[in-house]
């Protein structure tokens, strides 16, 4: 989705993965510091009994923000246990499809958890014993349940189908083997490509934030944190210049279009003030009536801030301009942020944002700003 650090519009962007954006920008609180990620809903249980299969389980908790729980038992296997092929302890436990070593400790928040990824050595082919004890010690009725292994040679066969009938009211998908030294990318591969439930987290705090954020679907507006309002819907204006552009403005408000974004980048912004003044004329529109955005750029535009962002005003030629955004990240964007906010404070910016901002982004750039961006416009194509 993201390359070179650039938004990659024709890449496939799962729902999930947008929530995610938005539930991170969204729940950042409005002292501009990042809130840590939802976590808590993804449990990572796992056995390991020589420690080959503990890394995987700790960089999936890792990549997932998930919460990590060893399984263990309360009678520790020693190496004579885990000599196989001599019927010791764990021959025999993997013999014996009746056997449930205790565990020592218990998840106590269970039913906080939406989704369980369930880590386990081979023994015989099958999960050890110990994790159909782990399955049998709790409610999994509707959680989604993803089990992987490590092994010496051996695939994961039926050692995950096989533990379907022990929490038999789960969601459980496909496991997956792995050798062990398995690296933390690989993980990250696999993980990403399943197909996980949205948490209930990532819903409730996207559907929370953009209540407090204030959308109203009647008048199809927002109430940003700068207090002032913003339509939704908008024209954007990349590509249109001269006549042509005076004249999509123009038309655009007079079907009732209130909102019009341009950019220094587009070379168009006296055009665009141009077509908004005469339709004030020609409509009886006020000047409030119209949200008008525009973005500086990376470069010598965001090295010498205030020149730029006042050039921005002279050439709309509006009095002030509603939102000015940093068009790109680029290593002069705070310095530009700071003096977009100076000009808030003399009334001639109301509201400032970003654009193509993503997630890592937005968690170095946040703390460093007063005031919280009231917008990330992003390029987001869902279909
Ligand atoms: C009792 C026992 C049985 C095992 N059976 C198999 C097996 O059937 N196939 C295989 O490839 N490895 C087998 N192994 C090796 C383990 O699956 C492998 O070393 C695994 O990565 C160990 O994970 P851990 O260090 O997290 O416990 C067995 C190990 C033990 C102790």
């Amino acid at each position: 989705m993201l390359e070179n650090n650039r938004f990659d519009s024709k890449a496939n962007i799962k729902r999930g993965e947008v929530a995610s954006m938005l539930y991170h920008y969204l729940s950042s609180n409005t002292s501009g510091q990042p809130e840590p990620a939802a976590g808590g809903k993804i449990l990572v249980a796992y056995f390991s009994a020589t420690n080959t299969t503990r890394p995987l389980a700790e960089y999936a908790a890792d990549i997932l923000s998930a919460d990590l729980y060893e399984i263990v038992p309360e009678d520790p296997y020693t190496d004579a246990d885990l000599a196989y092929y001599t019927n010791g302890r764990a021959d025999r436990e993997q013999n014996d499809a009746s056997a449930r070593p205790a565990i020592s400790g218990i998840v106590e928040n269970m039913a906080d958890y939406d989704v369980i990824f369930l880590g386990y050595p081979i023994w015989h082919g099958q999960a050890p014993r110990i994790i159909s004890t782990f399955l049998e010690s709790y409610d999994l009725t509707g959680k989604t349940i993803i089990p992987f292994c490590t092994s010496h040679s051996s695939g994961i066969g039926s050692s995950d189908t096989s533990l379907h009938s022990l929490a038999s009211g789960a969601n459980w998908l496909a496991g997956r083997r792995f050798a062990g030294g398995t690296t933390r990318s690989a993980m990250e591969d696999w993980i990403s490509g399943l197909d996980l439930p949205e948490p209930e987290a990532v819903v409730d705090a996207v559907t929370s934030a953009t209540s407090k954020a204030g959308f109203n679907f009647e008048t199809k507006s927002v109430t940003l944190n700068s207090g002032y309002e913003m339509p939704i819907n908008g024209l954007g204006t990349y590509s249109l210049h001269g006549e042509t552009c005076v004249n999509a403005v123009k038309s655009a408000l007079a079907s009732g279009v209130r909102l019009i974004d341009t950019a220094t980048a587009y070379g168009n912004e006296e055009e665009v003030g141009q077509a908004v003044r005469e339709a004030m004329e020609e409509l009886g529109l006020q000047r409030e009536d119209i949200f008008v955005i525009t973005k500086i750029y990376p470069g010598s535009e965001m090295a010498n801030p205030e020149q730029s962002i006042q050039a921005c005003l002279d050439r709309l030629d509006l009095g002030y301009v509603d939102m000015m955004l940093l068009h790109h990240p680029d290593r002069n964007d705070v310095k530009a942020y700071q003096a977009m906010e100076k000009f808030v404070e003399n009334g001639k910016i109301r509201s400032l944002g970003l654009s193509n901002w993503y997630v890592k982004e937005l968690e170095e750039f946040l703390p460093q700003v007063p005031i919280t961006p009231a917008l990330v416009q992003n390029e987001i194509h869902p279909l």
